[in-house]
């Protein structure tokens, strides 16, 4: 369960089994966005030095530094809390990059060494920290680490999408993600991300945009992995959700309530293909 709570908001955990979750979880979006871990509108081979905003564990830096044609590469994690980062808060990938990871919050302006030094800002699933006021001061403090010209990619889960291609909704389904988006909207977060980044992208400094929404739907790929993955994201986050709502207990009563419910999601998803969309918009800064 996360430690939210009016000094840390951030709404899921940070232990090993979230860490893990969170490396595997980066497979599956890459899986359902075609794989690209840059979007085709930002053109590679331009790009030696990026930021990652919300790094988590490092994961898509990592990554990153085995695709970029380019050498030397500068690249640059933050994050509010190392608890994820690796050992010594570094990345090596050999013969491509040594990749630091630093301690920053994101509502926060960044240290004058980092300002207009980057050629691509990155966000993924920063949502669950942030609350809807919160979007342009990150998207301010984010555009102003670009050089001039420079790009930003900005990717989100919508959490009102998950659900299954079969009707009627199963009830557990319904329950879980009510359940989800009620609490956070109860905690003041914002689980409508991904139309609100790209509103908040087209008023904010930046030209040549572009929005993307990827889904499961209609891709007999990942049959198998997208249901793993939805109950990953509902373990982490529905019975904390139940907790703050007063329909749990305790976490162990929440855990319990929420099993049952995965139980039946999985038993119903041997026929049914777990639906979740993932929104990613792009764009270039603009003077
Ligand atoms: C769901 S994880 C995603 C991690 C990574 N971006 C990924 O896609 O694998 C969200 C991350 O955002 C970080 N975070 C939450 N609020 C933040 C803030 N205000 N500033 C910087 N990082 C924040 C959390 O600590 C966590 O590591």
């Amino acid at each position: 369960m996360g430690d939210c709570g009016p000094d840390d908001p951030y709404f899921l955990g940070r232990d090993e089994a979230e860490t893990e979750r969170l490396n595997q979880q980066h497979r599956f979006l890459l899986a359902i966005s075609g794989g690209e871990l840059i979007h085709p509108s930002i053109p590679k081979e331009t790009i030696s030095a990026v930021a990652d905003i919300g790094a988590g564990t490092g994961v898509w830096l990592a990554d990153l530094a085995t695709i970029l044609p380019n050498t030397p590469l500068d690249l640059h994690g933050f994050d509010i809390s190392a608890a994820q980062y690796p050992p010594d808060s570094v990345i090596v990938v050999p013969g491509k990059a040594r990749i630091p990871l630093a301690v920053h919050d994101a509502l926060v302006p960044y240290p004058p060494e980092h300002l207009g030094r980057y050629d691509l800002v990155h966000i993924r699933l920063l949502t669950a920290g942030l609350k809807k006021g919160d979007f342009p001061v990150v998207l301010r403090n984010a555009r102003s680490l670009l050089k001039p010209n420079g790009y930003i990619q900005w990717e989100e889960v919508d959490t009102t999408t998950f659900c299954t291609n079969q009707e009627p909704e199963l009830p557990a389904i319904t329950t879980m993600r009510n359940t989800l988006i009620d609490a956070m909207l109860k905690l003041g977060l914002w689980p409508y991300a991904p139309p609100t980044v790209y509103e908040e992208i087209c008023a904010g400094g930046f030209h040549k945009i572009y929005r993307e929404t990827y889904t499961t739907e209609g891709k007999e790929d990942l049959r198998t992995i997208a249901p793993k993955w939805v109950a990953g994201v509902m373990r982490a986050l529905v019975p904390s959700s139940m907790v703050v709502l007063g329909q749990a207990e305790n976490d162990e009563d929440a855990k319990t309530q929420v099993e049952t419910l995965i139980a039946e999601f999985e038993e119903h998803c041997k026929s049914a293909l777990a639906l979740a969309s993932f929104g990613v918009t792009a764009a270039q800064r603009c003077e």
